[in-house]
């Protein structure tokens, strides 16, 4: 196995001064650009300033996402995330590049960058999934620092949980919020996400986020898409596969969010009470989000702008 090389190439023009633009700006965008889940502006900053230097798409995504995997404030990303209902935390992760191949890790413990070690599953062996002890000893071999993530806050709030050990998702907040990230140039798109899932959840519990078509698919020739929310409606509705194919018979992202969610809410008994956000990338440049109920955004950021927009939604929550 030879660890394929990222491409140096010439830098890109500076990123200092990333301008924030109006909501309204529209959504035909010059490449490249990154744009992910949530409020994760500053994911994005890094990963068009690691593009500059490296001229990597993949890297600048890897290096983005790994920005908030080492934040222990976002407490539903690697390091500082809310452990299951044992107390552990758990972590999930994919990758996929322009070639239509993937990367993945799930159920991987003691190891803050999941995005890193998926990268390394698609780039470094002839698999595509690699799971708990097993990912760990991959991540063990590839000189991954093995570390505690549960952090203070992460445990306090742990142990007041543990006193009722009421499961219950909150609407926006439903215990997480995977970062999601897609990368576009002229060329090439490519996509990665993480999270430790649901806080909370049964241990062995695995979401949409490490599983391709589910959490995220790319393909080069029409499109890519992300998923967050609850993994357990977009893993049983294969909801980021079917953006992409939305978009192959010439729909819209924005559409095809939307449309997979509308799959979504059809399965529904009444009200769905649980979120879901998709953002989706088209070949065209185009980018777009739709989000089960309101208060999901997402960013965006190219090397002369960055901006936030709330995502269209169906639902408001009182
Ligand atoms: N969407 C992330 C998860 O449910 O685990």
């Amino acid at each position: 196995m030879k660890r394929r090389k990222f491409v140096k190439g010439v830098a890109f023009a500076g990123v200092v001064g990333l301008s924030t633009r109006s909501i309204e700006s529209c959504n035909v965008v010059k490449p490249p650009f990154y744009i992910a889940t949530w409020n994760n502006e500053q994911a994005v900053k890094t990963a068009i300033e690691k593009y500059s230097s490296s001229s990597s798409l993949l890297e600048g995504l890897v290096k983005g996402i790994n920005y908030v995997e080492d934040n222990p404030a976002d407490q539903s990303v690697g390091y500082g995330g809310r452990p299951d209902r044992d107390g552990n935390v758990t972590l999930d992760a994919c990758i996929m590049d322009e070639k239509g191949n993937a990367g993945s890790v799930c159920y991987v413990q003691n190891y803050k960058n999941p995005i890193s070690i998926a990268h390394d599953v698609m780039v470094e062996t002839p698999h595509v999934i690699l799971a708990g002890a097993g990912a760990e000893s991959f991540a063990d071999r590839m000189g991954y620092k093995k570390e505690n993530l549960l952090t203070e806050e992460s445990k306090e709030q742990y142990k007041q949980w543990i006193k009722k050990s009421e499961y219950k998702p909150i609407i926006n907040i439903e215990n997480h919020d995977t970062i999601g990230m897609l990368a576009y140039d002229e060329s090439k798109i490519v996509g990665g996400c993480s999270t430790s899932g649901l806080a909370y959840k049964m241990a062995g519990r695995v979401g949409d986020s490490p599983i391709i078509g589910s959490g995220l698919f790319v393909d080069n020739e029409v499109g890519a898409c992300v998923a967050t929310g609850l993994g357990e409606k977009v893993l049983t509705n294969l909801s980021s596969f079917l953006v992409v194919e939305l978009m192959r018979g010439g729909v819209s992202p924005e559409a095809a969010c939307k449309e997979a969610l509308k799959r979504i809410i059809a399965k529904e008994d009444g009200t769905p009470n649980f979120q879901v956000g998709l953002i989706a990338v088209s070949k065209a440049g185009k980018s777009g989000a739709y989000a089960l109920y309101e208060g999901f955004n997402y960013v965006y950021a190219s090397a002369t702008e960055f901006w936030r927009k709330p995502a269209p939604y169906f639902y408001t929550y009182k």
